[in-house]
């Protein structure tokens, strides 16, 4: 089975593994582009020599093609770019912001360039500055989101750019997969399944929180200050929405709001406080109850899509075209 996706990146599986700033490091990246996915290292606000070790650590685990996922409000964005070129990264995924002033570098060093985003605005946008693929990423992923749901922007992107199109947002197994290709994806991105991977260095606490989710467990914070964060509900949320309401009041500032968050991720992440962090996770936590290699992961998900499919096609064989 190959996609335009497959063939571009020269991987098994049309399936990535999001970059995810703490979560994606290294061990996990390697695990995943070993299995056959993309594996891509979450770039975060990390300094060049830490995203240096991760790239280390996956050439150390695979030779096959992998990804680093660059924050562009990062003060370290510009070294990171140097950093991957330096490095001979195939793939760079782009999240919070416009990847414009880098493009002509990263094509020359025959990186592909897939940008995150939340609308069909923005994806043509991109489309018109030249990048290889979008991801369209909708509301019920875990992390930093936009307005619309996987359904509604995964359709629509496809419909407005030629590029290939990778859908992510509530992906955690085959069906959800095959969803997404039914809208006209040419590969999916998971990110909360793979959290709980058992190469997945995240606190075993933040793991826990995942595993034991309910569907309605995770809360979107900081929608007022134009930055929305999707994570599971916990002391942090609870401030969060005390602190918005403040903030309608004219009693606290934007900057008090983004405060919060600072550090938040690492501190769940890391060290395992998933009371005060931020437990960053999807809606679909919901489905998620078992840790499992990236290889289990990887073939759930890709077996499951072709036995979904496969069976639905069955059922529709006989309707007259
Ligand atoms: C803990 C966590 C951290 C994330 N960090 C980033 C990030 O640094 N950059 C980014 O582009 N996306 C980030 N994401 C989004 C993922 O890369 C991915 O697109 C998303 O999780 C897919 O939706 P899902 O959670 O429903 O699988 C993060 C997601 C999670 C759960």
């Amino acid at each position: 089975m190959k996609t335009s996706i497959t063939e571009l990146l020269n991987i098994k599986y049309p399936i990535f593994q999001g970059g995810m700033a703490w979560v994606a490091d290294g061990d996990l990246a390697g695990a995943v582009s070993n299995a056959g996915g993309l594996g891509i290292i979450g770039g975060g606000n990390a300094p060049k020599e830490v995203v240096k070790a991760n790239i280390d650590r996956v050439k150390a685990i695979t030779d096959k093609p992998f990804g680093v996922n660059i924050m562009l409000l990062s003060p370290f964005a510009d070294d990171i770019v140097d950093l991957v070129i330096e490095e001979g990264v195939k793939v760079v995924t782009t999240g919070a912001g416009n990847p414009g002033k880098y493009m002509e570098r990263l094509h020359a060093a025959g990186i592909t360039v897939i940008p995150v985003v939340p609308s069909v605005a923005l994806a043509k946008r991109m489309e018109k500055l030249g990048v290889d693929a979008v991801i369209a990423e909708g509301m019920e992923a875990g992390g930093h989101i936009g307005k619309l749901t996987t359904m509604t922007l995964v359709r629509q992107v496809v419909d407005a750019v030629t590029i290939p199109v990778i859908g992510a947002g509530g992906v955690a197994d085959g069906r959800g997969a095959a969803a997404v290709f039914m809208l006209g994806a040419e590969a999916v991105q998971v990110g909360t399944r793979f959290v709980v991977a058992t190469e997945s260095n995240a606190h075993p606490a933040f793991k826990e929180r995942i595993l034991k989710a309910k569907d309605i467990d995770s809360v979107v914070s900081a929608s007022v200050v134009g930055h929305p964060v999707r994570a599971l509900k916990n002391k942090l949320s609870t401030a969060y929405s005390q602190a918005e309401k403040d903030f309608l009041a004219g009693k606290k500032t934007a900057e008090e709001i983004e405060e919060l968050g600072a550090g938040a991720l690492k501190n769940a992440v890391v060290d395992g406080d998933v009371v005060n962090g931020s437990v960053m996770a999807g809606q679909i936590a919901g489905l998620v109850s078992k840790e499992e290699s990236c290889e289990d992961i990887l073939k759930d998900i890709y077996y499951g899509a072709a036995n979904v499919i496969r069976q639905e096609a069955l059922r529709w064989a006989d309707v007259p075209e």
